[in-house]
C-alpha cells in the first residue's frame, strides 16, 4: 500500500493537483461556487481529457471519468484494489474523496454528501471543511514537542502540526476515520504519525501533551446518529467532559484549543454554564462565543448538512430535534472557541466572551499574546500597574465622532487594525494615555502628567485610572511591560 501511496502521491503532485493548481485551473467562479458547495461550474470548467481536469472530476467533485482516460500512469486496478476508486464498465468512479489542502498535502474522507445521495452511514467520515480550517487558525504556532489531535477524522489538524511537533498523536473513536486519515498522511509525505482508536482520553490515558487540538462531534441533537458530528452523550456533555479532562492531559505550560458548540437553556447565562466547565480546571481560559442560533436555525443548519432537506424524513427529523430542544428548554446555540493553558498559577484566570468581528488570521500567530494579556490585567495590583510601563498596541488608531466645528468629541473610540480588531469607547484619559505610552514611562508619572492637563485630583486619577484601564490591557489595546 506504501508504495501505491508513493506513486499516486507523485502523480498528484506532477499533475498539479494542488490547492494552487486547482484554483487556477477552476477560476474564480468555479472555486468561489465550490465553495457554497455547488458542482456544476467546475464541472464545465474541467469540461476535456487533460489530467488535472480529471482528477479533480475523479476525487474533488466526485464525478466519473472514462478509464481510458484517466490521467497518464494513474494505476486505476491497483488503486480499486486498495479501495480508493471503483471500476465499471470503462468508468472510473472515487471511492473517497482526495483533495489537496490550503497548508499543503493532502485530505482523504468518504465521499462529499449532496442532495439527493442516499442517506450517510453512521461511520461516515467527514471532509476537511470550515470549522477544521477554523481550528488550525486558531491554534498557537508555537513549536511544540509532543501534539494531540483528538478526533482528527481524515487527518487534517495533523497537516497543521506536522514540522510544527516533534511528536503527534491522532486518536478518533471511528476505525474507518483511522485508515483514512493513514492515507491521507501517506499521500502528505507524513510519516510517524501515532494514531490510536477510542473515545475521548481514552487511548492517552496517563499521558501528557505540550498542545492538544480538538475540531470534536460537537452537534448536540437528540439522536446522535453520526459519529463525525455527534458524540451520542447527551446534550453538549461532550464537549463539557473534553474541557474538564483535558488539563490532566496538558504538560506544564501547556496549551489546549477547542472547537465547542453549547447551549442556551432558559433561565441560565451561557457565561455561566460554559465558564463553569473551565472552573476548577486549574487553567487560565478563553472561550469565545463566534456565533449563536436560534434552535430552528440549528436544526436546519445540520439536517442541510447532512443532505437531508428534500428527503421524506425531513420534516420527521426536524419536529423531533425541535421539540427536544424545547424539552430541554433550549432557546439557542453558541459556536466558539475554547483555549486552556496551563500557566502553573494558582490563581487561574477565566475570560468568557462574545466577540463575532473580523479577526486577523492565524489568530494562532497571537493566541498566546491574547491569553497573556488577560492574565495580567487580571493579576497585576494596582500598584503595580501604576509602576509598569505601558505600551500602545502596534495598530491601534483613534477614532473622534462629533458634531462638525465642536471644542470636544462626542465620542473616541480605540480601533485594533491588527489582531482580533477590536474597538473600544474610552474616556480622554484613556485616549490621553493611549497618545502617551510608548513604554518610556511608568503609568503613576504619565497618568500625573494627565490629571495636570485636565485638572482632575492626581491621587483620584491614579486611584481610579487601574481599574478602567485593566479591560483594555486585556483585550489588548495596551501592552504593559514591567521591566
Ligand atoms: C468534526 S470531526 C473532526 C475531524 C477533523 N479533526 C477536522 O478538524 O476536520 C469529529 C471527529 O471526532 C470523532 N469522534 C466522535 N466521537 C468521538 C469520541 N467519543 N472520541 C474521540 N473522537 C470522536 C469523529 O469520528 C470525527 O472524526
Amino acid at each position: 500500500m506504501n508504495d501505491l501511496l508513493d506513486r499516486l502521491r507523485g502523480i498528484l503532485l506532477d499533475t498539479g493537483y494542488t490547492i494552487d493548481g486547482v484554483r487556477e485551473r477552476l477560476g474564480a467562479v468555479a472555486a468561489a461556487a465550490l465553495s457554497r458547495e455547488e458542482t456544476v461550474p467546475a464541472l464545465r470548467a474541467t469540461a476535456g481529457d487533460d489530467p488535472l481536469g480529471l482528477l479533480i472530476r475523479l476525487w474533488w467533485l466526485g464525478a466519473p471519468v472514462p478509464a481510458r482516460a484517466a490521467p497518464v500512469g494513474l494505476p486505476v486496478a491497483e488503486l480499486a484494489a486498495a479501495g480508493l476508486v471503483a471500476v465499471e464498465d470503462d468508468l472510473v468512479t472515487a471511492a473517497v474523496h482526495l483533495q489537496p489542502w490550503e497548508s499543503g498535502g493532502y485530505v482523504v474522507s468518504d465521499r462529499k454528501v449532496r442532495p439527493g445521495d442516499p442517506a450517510l452511514r453512521p461511520d461516515h467520515v467527514v471532509g476537511a471543511g470550515g470549522a477544521s480550517a477554523n481550528l488550525a487558525q486558531l491554534a498557537s504556532r508555537r513549536p511544540v514537542g509532543r501534539a494531540l489531535d483528538l478526533g482528527t477524522g481524515c487527518g487534517v489538524q495533523v497537516l497543521h502540526l506536522a514540522g510544527r511537533a516533534a511528536e503527534i498523536t491522532a486518536t478518533d473513536v471511528n476505525p474507518r476515520a483511522l485508515e483514512l486519515a493513514r492515507i491521507g498522511w501517506a499521500l502528505s509525505g507524513i510519516e510517524g504519525i501515532d494514531a490510536r482508536e477510542g473515545s475521548l482520553f481514552e487511548p492517552v490515558e496517563g499521558e501528557r501533551f505540550d498542545l492538544i487540538v480538538s475540531n470534536p462531534p460537537f452537534v448536540i441533537s437528540p439522536a446522535g446518529r453520526f459519529t463525525y458530528r455527534e458524540s451520542g452523550f447527551s446534550a453538549d456533555g461532550f464537549c463539557r467532559d473534553l474541557v474538564r479532562l483535558a488539563p490532566r492531559h496538558l504538560s506544564s505550560g501547556g496549551t489546549c484549543h477547542l472547537l465547542a458548540n453549547w447551549l442556551h437553556v432558559r433561565g441560565e447565562d451561557w457565561r455561566d454554564r460554559v465558564g463553569g466547565w473551565l472552573t476548577g480546571t486549574g487553567c487560565d481560559g478563553w472561550v469565545v462565543q463566534r456565533d449563536v442560533q436560534d434552535p430552528a436555525q440549528y436544526v436546519e443548519l445540520w439536517l442541510r448538512d447532512a443532505a437531508e432537506q428534500g428527503t421524506p424524513r425531513y420534516r420527521g427529523l426536524y419536529d423531533e430535534w425541535l421539540g427536544w430542544f424545547e424539552a430541554e428548554g433550549v432557546t439557542g446555540v453558541g459556536f466558539g472557541w475554547i483555549t486552556l493553558h496551563d500557566s502553573g498559577s494558582l490563581d487561574p484566570v477565566v475570560r468568557v466572551e462574545e466577540y463575532g468581528g473580523q479577526v486577523e488570521l492565524p489568530v494562532g500567530e497571537y493566541v498566546d499574546e491574547v491569553l497573556g494579556a488577560v492574565a495580567v490585567a487580571h493579576r497585576m495590583s494596582d500598584a503595580a500597574l501604576l509602576a509598569s510601563r505601558p505600551v500602545l498596541a502596534a495598530g491601534v488608531l483613534e477614532e473622534r465622532i462629533g458634531p462638525p466645528g465642536a471644542e470636544d468629541p462626542a465620542r473616541i473610540v480605540l480601533r485594533q487594525t491588527r489582531g482580533l480588531r477590536r474597538s473600544v469607547r474610552v474616556g480622554t484619559v484613556e485616549a490621553a494615555l493611549a497618545g502617551v505610552c510608548d513604554g518610556d514611562y511608568p503609568l503613576g508619572p504619565l497618568l500625573d502628567a494627565i490629571a495636570e492637563l485636565t485638572g482632575e485630583d492626581p491621587s483620584d486619577l491614579r486611584e481610579r485610572a487601574p481599574q478602567a484601564l485593566r479591560p483594555l490591557i486585556a483585550e489588548g489595546f495596551f501592552h504593559i511591560s514591567t521591566g
